[in-house]
């Protein structure tokens, strides 16, 4: 049996004549860009997330450049935010001229530690981007505390945790935006890009309305410089279509999610997603990462400096973590490594001069995760398939290293 670390094709059978009917009513009434596909979405999802504005966007990158155009942010600012995520969060926050600030993260929940964000404010600091990592929110309590306290914007980073919540209220509607990706990977995924910007207020609605489009509040008059960044009327069908689903399917890989973590405990050498998470985290579960410890052996290699075989980017590398993702391909069950390279360690930002050991905990994390299959259709006899081999192998290799 092989075991994907995400399918579709049981979603596409459920919804096919859905799906198959709203794709060509778009495409026989012509209105491709604009019309009610859109409008209905963005009314759903602003109700989905609690916010009186929604606006469909090209992708959840562009999501977040509209977002810090929108607030105003641009060169000479700088954004706080975390390392450990996709590009795209630091990417953005570039691509509008600021600076990223790169702030460490948490062992046990993998988001940006809320006890450092205070050291990394200065007075070119205007907001905090928060990412809800893997679908797990950040205490958005206490990181509107911060906010509060120094007068910084929020944009919150949503892409991999559409449907999750902190203390019941939804994500995306904490911050001053929220940012939601569409991509077809994510809990509400589309037939390819898409995004969402969520906000209250009115004017700022408007404005990222307006740069999505040229920024061109009417035809042909142009008081921005924006983007071409539109939800298309096709990909507003489809996820009108799949919408009403999010909550079963969010529900599903949170099922997933709590079988993994009974099934693998006390596994040794492996440290799951905090099994005992505070009752406020309303988990999106997008992805369900755990930590394949180094082992002994690879702790004093690596705390020998100059003679640990790290990787050309001067990350210490999990020869067990990599180990372990081999041995489970061999065996059917595909894993993906979400990240193997911290963004400030990436070749894009070497001039950002972060050397080897300035994150410690994001570059460890980098070194030892590995994300599972879970997607909402994944059966229980494909995760059974999954948690034995995953027992199997762990079991093996300790009794090998108390042998040896
Ligand atoms: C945390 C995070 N932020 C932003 C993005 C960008 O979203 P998109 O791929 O829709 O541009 C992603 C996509 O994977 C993401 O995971």
């Amino acid at each position: 049996m092989q075991v994907p670390p995400f399918s579709l094709s049981q979603q596409l059978t459920d919804l096919g004549p859905e799906l198959d009917d709203a794709i060509l009513r778009v495409l026989h009434s012509g209105q491709y860009i604009g019309g009610g596909e859109i409008q209905s979405f963005e009314t759903a999802f602003s109700t989905c997330v609690s916010t009186a504005h929604s606006v469909g966007c090209n992708s959840g990158t562009d999501a977040l450049i509209l977002a810090l155009r929108g607030l105003g942010i641009g060169a000479g600012d700088q954004v706080i935010t975390a390392s450990f995520s996709f590009f795209a969060t630091a990417e953005a926050i570039s691509a509008v001229g600021a600076t990223p600030v790169f702030v460490d993260v948490d062992p046990i929940t993998y988001l940006i530690d809320l006890t450092k964000i205070e050291a990394a404010i200065t007075p070119n600091t205007k907001a905090l981007m928060p990412v809800h990592l893997f679908g797990r929110p950040v205490d958005m309590e206490a990181l509107m505390a911060i906010a509060r306290r120094h007068r910084l914007q929020v944009v919150e980073d949503c892409a991999q945790a559409t449907g999750a919540n902190w203390n019941g209220k939804p994500v995306g509607s904490w911050g001053d935006v929220g940012c939601f990706s569409f991509f077809p990977t994510k809990n509400l995924g589309g037939a390819g890009d898409g995004g969402a910007v969520t906000c209250d207020d009115d004017g700022l609605a408007q404005r990222i309305r307006e740069l999505a489009v040229h920024g061109m509040p009417r035809r042909y008059l142009h008081t921005a410089l924006g983007y071409n960044s539109r939800l298309d009327a096709l990909q507003a069908a489809v996820l009108n279509v799949k919408l009403p689903h999010l909550s079963t399917w969010v529900e599903k890989r949170a099922a997933i999610a709590s079988r993994y973590i009974k099934a693998l405990a006390d596994l040794p050498g492996l440290e799951l997603p905090d099994p005992a998470a505070d009752p406020a985290v309303g988990h999106g579960w997008n992805q369900f990462v755990v930590r394949v410890n180094l082992s002994q052996e690879e702790q004093q290699t690596e705390s020998a400096p100059g003679s640990n075989p790290a990787s050309h980017f001067g990350l210490p590398k999990s020869h067990r973590r990599d180990w372990l993702k081999q041995s489970l391909q061999e065996q059917g069950v595909s894993t993906i490594i979400y990240y193997p390279i911290p963004i400030h360690r990436q070749p894009a930002y070497v001039d950002l001069g972060l050397a080897p050991g300035s994150l410690p905990m994001t570059e460890q994390l980098c070194s030892e995760v590995l994300s599972l299959p879970i997607f909402p259709e994944l059966s229980e006899e494909q995760q059974d398939r999954v948690i034995r081999v995953v027992k199997r192998l762990l079991s093996s290799s300790a009794q090998e290293q108390m042998v040896a």
